[in-house]
């Protein structure tokens, strides 16, 4: 039986156009999916839109529609996003669902029902922008609100409350000893840094008089649900039919995962009698010339353009190696098209079409069978085992950058051994070693595409696809028996061009190999 997999990402907030970090997120995820399944994993990818709350009360609002026609509206921009990015998501929840709605009352309800939630009254600061409480601990060190928090307004009035601040100890020891519960490692350390301080109860209603949509609490119908509650909910309410709980990887951004991830949502379970997910896999921010990349700051946006314009796999494939998993990374076109020449158009497409050439030209475009095997051609399928391992090593730690630039150092050194090889000289040449080098040098290079080509189908599921079809492959659906270096190229038919990657001058001049 395969073992199941069940990944998420952050639902988005549905107060506005997709940008750059919902678009990033979302092809990590895929790439993670697309790997582990074929790996063999029966994966479970859930992605979906938060669609409550007093930021998207206000914006329908003020563009004087139904918050529910609103979050229709906003619920198929993101999902013609998710389309474009070619994101192989098994489920979408939207949290207006009732499959979801239902779930948040049973949670509520089951908490109440324990004695876990109680009514008060108290004063709080609150953040609209982030949908967060905050506590006087939040300030700067000037004591003022820093900018993520947007306004910041102080209230008085009577909720209800979850005992957040009994699973303090439990979920410190959780957190302990359970090394892979936050990843990086670097972020966990934060997070029990945050949890020195004692922890308040969390608020979770809002009264009604001044927010209405959200799920109304089943045991009080003056009121709603917070926000947060209601979102984090999603990851089990999608599920609630399917027995894939606990997930396996909740990917998310830094700035997410205190308190909402790391503490509101095992705490939550934890009172239900649930298992906490696996692992929170937190990445950083991208930055557009060092700002963050935000619906607020609008400064995002043209980068999705890019999809469009050079195609979703050299879109994907720039997010995914360029972005070091958990730490930041600024994007720029320049940076996008230094990338999308040096690495995608040059290093690799340029190689596909080098072999496609030399093997129409002096094989009738069937792959020879390899007979020289020299020092040159043995270091070359070495290279493959360390890069394979270096490659799915970096995968089982998410670490996509440091996959991607292995496999280019492999990518690399294919190049320099046609370079090295010289099989336009071979070609010209008599001998019959020559003649055994020429045959080894295409066969070799065939095979490494192959390889090269099979690693990268959940990075780049269209190009990869089409390099393996133009050297005569099948597309596998599973790595299992195709990592090895192998013969099985041999008397493919190869086509006659492929542009994977074109670049202004190819349309212009056609490539030369
Ligand atoms: O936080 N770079 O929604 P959201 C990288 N609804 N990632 C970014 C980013 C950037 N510049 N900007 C945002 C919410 N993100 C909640 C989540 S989950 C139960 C509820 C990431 O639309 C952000 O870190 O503000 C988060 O993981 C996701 O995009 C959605 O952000
Ligand atoms: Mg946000």
């Amino acid at each position: 039986m395969t073992r199941p997999f069940y990944i998420t990402t952050a639902i988005d907030y549905a107060n506005g156009a997709p940008h750059l970090g919902h678009a990033y997120e979302k092809v990590l995820a895929d790439v993670i999916s697309r790997h582990q399944r074929m790996s063999g994993y029966q994966v479970h990818f859930l992605t979906g839109l938060d669609e409550h709350g007093q930021k998207v009360q206000q914006t329908a609002q003020k563009r004087e529609v139904n918050p529910q026609v609103f979050v229709d509206e906003i619920a198929e921009i993101f999902k013609a996003m998710l389309k474009s990015l070619n994101i192989s998501n098994d489920d979408y929840i939207r949290t207006t669902e009732s499959r979801h709605q239902l779930v948040v009352q049973s949670f509520l309800q089951k908490l109440y029902d324990q004695g876990l939630i109680y009514s008060g009254k108290k004063t709080d600061w609150y953040s609209t922008r982030q949908e967060q409480f905050l506590t006087d601990k939040d300030r700067d060190v000037d004591g003022n609100w820093p900018e993520i928090y947007g306004e910041v307004t102080q209230t008085t009035e009577e909720n209800y409350y979850f005992k957040l601040s009994q699973y303090q100890p439990w979920l410190i020891e959780h957190i302990k000893s359970h090394p892979d519960f936050i990843n990086p490692s670097f972020r966990a350390k934060q997070v029990l840094e945050f949890l020195k301080e004692p922890l308040n109860d969390l608020c979770i209603s809002r009264p009604k008089s001044r927010l209405t949509w959200g799920i109304e609490l089943p045991f009080d119908h003056n009121f709603v649900t917070y926000v947060w509650f209601d979102a984090l909910t999603n990851y089990y309410s999608a599920v609630a039919d399917k027995n894939l709980w606990p997930a396996d990887v909740h990917v998310i951004g830094k700035d997410i995962l205190s308190p909402p991830h790391a503490v509101y949502w095992p705490c939550m379970l934890k009172a239900l009698n649930i298992d906490p997910p696996k692992q929170l896999l937190v990445h950083g921010w991208w930055t557009v010339d060092s700002k963050k990349a935000s619906k607020s700051e609008g400064n995002a946006n043209d980068s999705l353009n890019l999809i469009q314009s050079h195609g979703a796999d050299a879109f994907r494939y720039y997010l995914s190696r360029e972005m070091v998993v958990g730490q930041d990374a600024d994007f720029s076109h320049k940076g996008f098209g230094d990338r999308y020449k040096a690495d995608l158009a040059n290093n690799l497409g340029n190689l596909v079409n080098r072999l496609l050439n030399m093997v129409g030209r002096n094989y009738a475009g069937s792959i020879p069978a390899p007979s020289a095997d020299e020092e040159l051609e043995k270091s070359l399928r070495d290279l493959w085992s360390v890069t394979q391992k270096k490659y799915f090593d970096s995968f089982a730690s998410y670490q996509i950058s440091h996959a991607l630039e292995s496999l280019w150092v492999f990518v690399s050194a294919m190049n320099a051994f046609i370079e090295t090889r010289a099989p336009w000289k071979l070609a010209k040449s008599t001998a019959p070693q020559d003649k055994a080098r020429l045959d080894s040098c295409l066969a070799y290079v065939a095979e490494g595409l192959r390889l090269v080509g099979t690693v990268l189908l959940p990075i780049m599921p269209e190009s990869a696809a089409k390099l393996l079809v133009n050297i005569g492959q099948p597309v596998p659906t599973h790595f299992e028996g195709q990592l090895n270096w192998s013969t099985v190229c041999t008397g493919r038919k190869v086509s006659e061009k492929c542009i994977l990657f074109p670049q202004n001058e190819d349309s212009a001049s056609g490539v030369k190999a």
